[in-house]
């Protein structure tokens, strides 16, 4: 479109901009254009010479020119305004009002309603949030052993695989075939923020290996990342070629139970057993990889309405006891909701050295 414009040397432009803001004069709904150390400044509407020798006073020298220049793209600030012209006004309210983006995929939840409408709900979420190339709806909760979601695309590029940033980390992760939440990205921050230089961390259930990368990030630290899923440490070792560590990370696939048993015993300063619904099944085995000098058991549970975290602390203190360690808690915190009153929690245990008796 052929529009008015302002022509400047590039040194006045911010003077320029501000004054045309001033007046009302600089048309936001396109963009500035630089060509040559020129800026050229869209006008809402076109000015005599009398107003031109003003700005030219004030500013210096300046021209006016006509140049062919596209209105800047307005991409709808949320989903509802992106949709409610394009679905019946009973389904608006069905609208989800969250989603996981994990790198350049979307997940989002989908009122069945909404099925006939899936690929407007997708592509508005694509216009909305512009790095997203892929959307997903969720099929049903996380499952199995390797805690992955059934997905089905519902529009763009039929790929499973993306690079997340959390914390200044790449994350390469394939959302199809391994656990990877966006939700835990300040559980992920928090625990990582204790962590102290030298350490040994064993992070039992490591899936993509946030724990272990922004740990590793952060602080010169050894840790040993384990998942029964190979894929998922294969996303891992993928991250450690996009991520520059200070520490050491050795991935390990298999059993967490079994590769502490045998060579990881007595060896950890701080384990993070992030295993929410199984975690009382593994308690034993976190206690023998910390080291008879003492340490850190980051442990995740469930919180029900039956089961409260005081009651969950209680538990994990005599269970602890009862395979030979001494603990206290330095913190207990609810990481997210789960379902209608569950809650993931986590509770941070100081496991005592070995032999010296705690006095109360
Ligand atoms: C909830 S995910 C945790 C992911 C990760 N800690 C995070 O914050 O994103 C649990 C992970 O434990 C793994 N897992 C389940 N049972 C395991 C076992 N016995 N030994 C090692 N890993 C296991 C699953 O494959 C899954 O990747």
């Amino acid at each position: 479109m052929r529009k008015d414009c302002i022509q400047v040397e590039q040194r006045l432009g911010e003077q320029l901009r501000i004054l045309l803001v001033e007046k009302g004069l600089l048309d936001a709904d396109f963009p500035i254009t630089k060509k040559d150390k020129q800026l050229f400044f869209p006008l809402q509407r076109s000015i005599a010479a009398e107003e031109l020798s003003v700005l030219v006073q004030k500013i210096g020298p300046l021209v006016l020119v006509q140049k062919d220049i596209t209105p800047t793209e307005r991409k709808p600030p949320d989903l509802v305004t992106a949709l409610e012209e394009k679905l019946p006004a009973d389904l608006v309210e069905s609208i989800p009002h969250s989603l996981d983006i994990i790198g350049t995929i979307a997940i989002v939840e989908l009122d069945p309603k909404l099925t006939p409408y899936e690929t407007e709900i997708g592509d508005a979420i694509r216009e909305v949030n512009s790095r997203v190339v892929t959307v997903f709806a969720k099929e049903g909760g996380v499952e199995g052993m390797y805690r992955v979601r059934p997905l089905r695309l519902i529009t763009g590029k039929d790929q499973s695989t993306t690079v997340h940033t959390e914390y200044g980390i790449k994350l390469a992760v394939d959302v199809a075939q391994t656990y990877f939440s966006p939700r835990l990205g300040t559980e992920h921050d928090r625990v990582t923020q204790l962590i102290e230089a030298q350490e040994v961390i064993i992070d039992m259930f490591t899936g993509v290996g946030p724990f272990a990368l922004l740990a590793a990030k952060r602080q010169p630290v050894t840790v040993y990342a384990i998942d029964v899923n190979e894929q998922a440490i294969q996303c891992l070792k993928k991250s450690l070629t996009l991520n520059r560590l200070a520490g050491e990370i050795v991935p390990l696939i298999g059993d967490a139970r079994k590769i502490i048993e045998d060579q990881l015993e007595k060896k950890a300063n701080r384990v993070i057993m992030n295993l929410p619904h199984n975690a009382f099944d593994y308690l034993d085995v976190a206690a023998t990889a910390i080291s008879p000098s003492g340490g850190i058991i980051h442990f995740y549970g469930i919180t029900t309405e039956t089961r409260s975290l005081e009651t969950l602390c209680e538990e994990v203190i005599v269970a602890l006891g009862n395979f030979g360690r001494k603990a206290t808690i330095s913190g207990s915190r609810i990481v997210r909701p789960f379902a209608p009153h569950e809650f993931q929690v986590v509770i941070d245990l100081q496991v005592t050295p070995e032999n010296t008796t705690r006095v109360t």
